[in-house]
């Protein structure tokens, strides 16, 4: 068991927001995936105030080593969370953090304040890879844009308040030093890197249709790790690292550079049991026997013996 903000978790190993449906794992797996959750708390995908449709197809671009996102953050809205998903991933068996994003303080503010009255919701994670509307700045990529999100929030709620750092910035560390001095109780990272295909057939067109998109998996791992630590010079608060996690080792890698937790995204699409597994290699690491080998019965039984089937996004 391990204490994260003031939540009991029973193992260091999250989901990364938007990278696992639990709606859709659960109607897919059934109620076994309650018994058998792969991760030590539930991170949803990012709630913003209005609904949002997302971004025109096409939306993903396969990598060599991962993958580029143009999702688009489509979610229900607010109202739509409060009545349709939350008193869902209320059954969870297992510590809800939800996830927001707005495009102004205020916004992030209302966001807060609501989530704030909910007793289902252990924590909130602050998407803040959003342009201030009002400032033009990427609310992530300025030490002073943080500071008055916090300034705007940090009274609101008593509950733990993440702050999910961008890398696409000149110092994700001063973004973390701004967050800390401003209330946050922890900072996560990283959040995609902004990345772009070509499209394979027409000339000077990208294929995404968002025109750009975010890098994520093995391909961002080690400029995870390189964040992580940088992150972790200049911050006391605990840190959820992710990044191209892919195996215990991986997760072990980023604890040693200074995270308290790991998130795993992109992997969970090409194994939905990712995060059991992790955990489980994770623990043999740790228990110092040096051999991993893990197979999925042993991480998630009941789930394993009814097939691989891959939740939808
Ligand atoms: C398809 C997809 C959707 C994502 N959606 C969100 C999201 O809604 N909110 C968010 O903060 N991060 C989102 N992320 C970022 C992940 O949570 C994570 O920070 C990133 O993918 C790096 O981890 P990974 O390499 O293990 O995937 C998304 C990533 C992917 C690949």
């Amino acid at each position: 068991m391990i204490r994260f903000c003031g939540i009991d978790l029973g193992h260091p190993i999250v989901n990364g927001s938007g990278t696992f449906d639990a709606i859709a794992a659960r109607r897919a797996f059934g109620e076994v995936l309650l018994d058998e959750f792969p991760f030590a708390a539930f991170v949803s995908k990012t709630v913003t105030l209005a609904p949002r449709p997302g971004n025109p197809p096409p939306r993903l671009w396969e990598l060599g080593a991962g993958m580029i996102n143009s999702i688009g953050l489509p979610n229900k809205g607010l109202s739509g969370y409060l009545a349709e998903d939350l008193p869902e991933l209320a059954q969870l068996p297992v510590p809800l953090i939800v996830n927001v994003m707005g495009s102004t303080p205020e916004e992030v503010a209302t966001l807060v304040g609501a989530f704030a009255a909910r007793a289902e919701v252990s924590a909130l994670e602050l998407n803040v890879s959003c342009p201030n509307v009002k400032t033009g700045l990427l609310m992530g990529a300025d030490p002073g844009e943080t500071a008055a999100l916090l300034d705007a929030v940090r009274t609101l709620t008593a509950k733990p308040l993440i702050v999910k750092l961008t890398p696409n910035c000149a110092s994700p560390a001063a973004v973390a030093a701004a967050a800390e001095q401003h209330g946050a109780d922890a900072v996560s990272l990283v959040n995609t890197l902004r990345g772009m295909a070509m499209h394979p057939r027409r000339q000077r067109e990208p294929w995404l249709g968002g025109g750009t998109g975010g890098v994520s998996g093995p391909a961002v791992r080690a400029i995870a790790l390189a964040q992580v630590r940088e992150v972790r010079e200049r911050v006391r608060v605990p840190i959820v690292g992710m990044g191209g996690v892919q195996s215990g080792r991986h997760a072990r890698d980023l604890l040693d550079a200074g995270a308290d937790l790991v998130g795993v995204g992109t992997e969970s699409f090409r194994d939905p049991l990712a995060g059991a597994r992790i955990a489980a290699e994770l623990r043999q690491i740790d228990g110092n026997s040096g051999i991993i080998d893990v197979p999925d019965e042993h991480a998630c039984p009941r789930i394993a013996r009814r097939g691989r089937k891959s939740p939808a996004k």
